[in-house]
Formats: structure tokens, sequence, C-alpha cells
């Protein structure tokens, strides 16, 4: 097994999820979006529809195969063998639970997802090389809270994994301010991923399958939801808050000067910030997960690029034809890093050593 195994260089994943056994569970039980659907064939994978309205699209309604590649522990460790990545902190994919109501039964599974994925870092076979993002029961800010406290103690957990629902009523909702401020008391980061894209009807004159909801409704939901978080003043408040940004921070670096001009330009919201906000936006941890270097050169030049950190979005976007190849998705990535005309340390910086600093982490034992 190859791994680069030293601090100068190594390579940390730090955008990488799985669907752990309970939460495939909660899903085959299902009759709604989010769902698991058994497979179209027998000998097929079982079939995942997650995104909203996708049960509702001609291309879409059958959703995507959920193979061993999401939740086995051995085929995450067999790509991060092939792809040479040290240590991936591993995050369970969208839309996590926020769909479940604040009961105790919800607050008892967010505790076994996060026992789970502990355990699943701690295994033997993975030598060290995971750690882990816990997941909240964001209905509720109260069980939320208590989570965040028993997610503090589990040696392998280095944050949460949000979207951009909140508890209901988005990010800069003032009710979830104890929560930011359990999630900053104990150093965790918070890794924003966007899951409901942004509202536009789904399906225009032709149809254009997963590509454009996962493309540019992602990216941008996370611009949305972030500025308004920032024009919130969240950031004044409790401004040890540690945030990461899934692609690359959506289309932020570029539009933060328009942000911050359109702010200034309205004295009643500028007035509630002591910055303008592309400071606090500054402040923020931003992925890689961007496939060209333009995207990655902006990002750098917009933020200190030592808080800029690779990913790959395991196991989604697998190559379509051979199984042994590597994959697409990983090389557009470290391709678009290599090519982004940025220094040889800074390089090695956004391919690991930002992350063992910023997360924490420690290097796998040889
Ligand atoms: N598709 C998803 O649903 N989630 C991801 O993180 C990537 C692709
Ligand atoms: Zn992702």
């Amino acid at each position: 097994r190859y791994i680069n195994m030293t601090q100068d260089k190594c390579l940390v994943d730090i955008h990488t999820h799985v669907y752990l056994p309970e939460y495939l569970e909660l899903l085959r039980k299902r009759e709604q979006v989010p769902r698991v659907l058994p497979p179209l064939e027998e000998g097929q994978d079982e079939r995942l529809i997650i995104l909203p309205d996708e049960d509702k699209g001609e291309s879409t309604k059958n959703g995507r195969p959920v193979g061993p590649a999401y939740y086995d522990v051995r085929e995450k460790l067999a790509f991060m063998d092939k792809h040479n990545i040290d240590i991936s902190v591993i995050s369970l994919a969208n839309p996590w639970i926020d769909f479940l109501p604040p009961t105790e039964e919800t607050f008892d599974l967010a505790r076994r997802l996060n026992v789970s994925m502990e355990n699943m870092c701690q295994d033997p076979i993975t030598h060290g090389r995971l750690y882990g993002l816990g997941t909240l029961p964001l209905s509720s800010v109260e069980g939320s809270v208590a989570e965040v406290e028993r997610i503090a103690a589990l040696p392998r957990m280095k944050g949460v994994i949000m979207g951009t629902w909140g508890c209901g009523k988005g990010l800069d909702d003032p009710a979830l301010e104890p929560l930011y401020e359990a999630i900053a008391k104990h150093n965790l980061v918070i890794f924003l991923h966007p899951h409901y894209g942004v509202n536009l009807p789904t399906s225009g004159n032709m149809d254009a399958g997963h590509s454009l909801a996962l493309a540019l409704g992602f990216p941008f939901e996370t611009t949305y939801a972030i500025a308004r978080l920032i024009l919130s003043g969240i950031f004044d408040r409790v401004p040890d808050l540690k945030m990461l940004l899934a692609h690359s921070g959506g289309t932020l670096p570029f539009l933060a000067g328009r942000i911050d001009s359109c702010v200034a330009h309205d004295p009643a919201v500028a007035s509630k910030l002591n910055h303008p906000p592309s400071y606090y936006l500054k402040k923020l941890y931003f992925d890689a997960v961007i496939y060209h270097a333009t995207g990655v050169k902006a990002t750098a030049d917009f933020v200190d690029p030592s808080q800029m950190m690779f990913g790959t979005d395991h196991p989604f976007f697998p190559p379509l034809e051979s199984k042994d190849a590597r994959w697409m998705s990983v090389d557009s990535n470290l391709t678009a890093i290599a090519g982004a005309g940025l220094d040889e340390e800074i390089v090695k910086g956004i391919l690991g050593r930002n992350a063992l600093k910023i997360f924490n982490l420690e290097m796998p034992s040889k």
C-alpha cells in the first residue's frame, strides 16, 4: 500500500462522504424522498433518491446507484490507496437527518450515527487514516447542542457537517446562535455543504438530469446561505466559529466584491456589521473541489491559500467506464490545483498540510 507518510508531502481529503448503515436503514424504510429504492434489476445496486423533486424528473426518477463505495470502509480505503490519499475526514452525505422531527428517536439516531462514524474511524483496518465529522439533529437546537457535547468527546471527530437548512429557517436564524457557540467552544469545524438548491423550477425545456442541480444549484445555495449568515452579524458575535465551505464557497470568491458593494450602498444593512462582508468571508475555509484551475486561482486569490483544502466528494462522481481506473473527478481537482500557478509550498498546503493544521490531525501510524 502506498501512502505518502510525511507531513510535508501528504494528501488529505476533507470532502468525502459515507452513508452509514444506520442511515441507509432509515432511507430504505421511507416512502418519500430522501429514500433508497431496491435495485431496478436483480444483481444491480440499490438506488438513492435524495434531491428535492428528484423523483419527478424523467431521467432522475430512478435515482443513482448506491453500491458498497457508499457504505463500506474497505471501499473508502481502496479508493484512498488508488489515489495516494493518506487521510480522509469523512462525513455523512446529504441530506443528513434534516428532515426528521425533533423527537427522542431522532436524537437517538444522531447519537448512533456519530458513534458509528467514530467506530469506523477507529477500525484497526484503517490504521488511523480516517477522521470524522458528526451529524446533528438540527430540527432541535437544544438536541443539537447536546449532540455537539457528545461529538466533542469522541476522539476522532473533528467537526460537524451541516446543510443550509439550519433548523428550518436558514443559517442566519438567531435561534442557532447557542449551537454556533457550542461548536466554537469545542474548536470544532462546521463543514457547510449544500443539498437543497435554490428553488428554481427543476425542469426547463430540456431534461438536464442531475447535472445542473449539482453543478449550479449546489454552489448557488451555498453562496446565498453564507451571504445571509454573514449579514446576520454572527461572525461579530461568535468570531471563533470555524466554517469550511464546500465547492470552494460556491461562487463567493467571485461575487464577494459585488456583495461588499451592495451592502456598502445599503446603510441599514451595513450598519449591522463591524466590517464589510468579505472581511468575514476571508476568515472561512474553502475546499478545492471546483475542478478547474480558474476556480482554484480565484479562491486562492481571494482567501489566504492556507485556508484551502483538497477534497474529492467520493463516492459521488465515480468513473463511468472501468472500475479500476483512477477517478476523473479526483484527477481534475489535482490538475486544477497543480495548474493554478501557485508556489510549490502553497500547493503542498492545499493538498494536505493545511488540513492537518486546521482539523488538528495526526499522520497515520506507519
Ligand atoms: N451529489 C450529492 O447528492 N451530494 C454530493 O455531495 C455530491 C453529489
Ligand atoms: Zn459533497
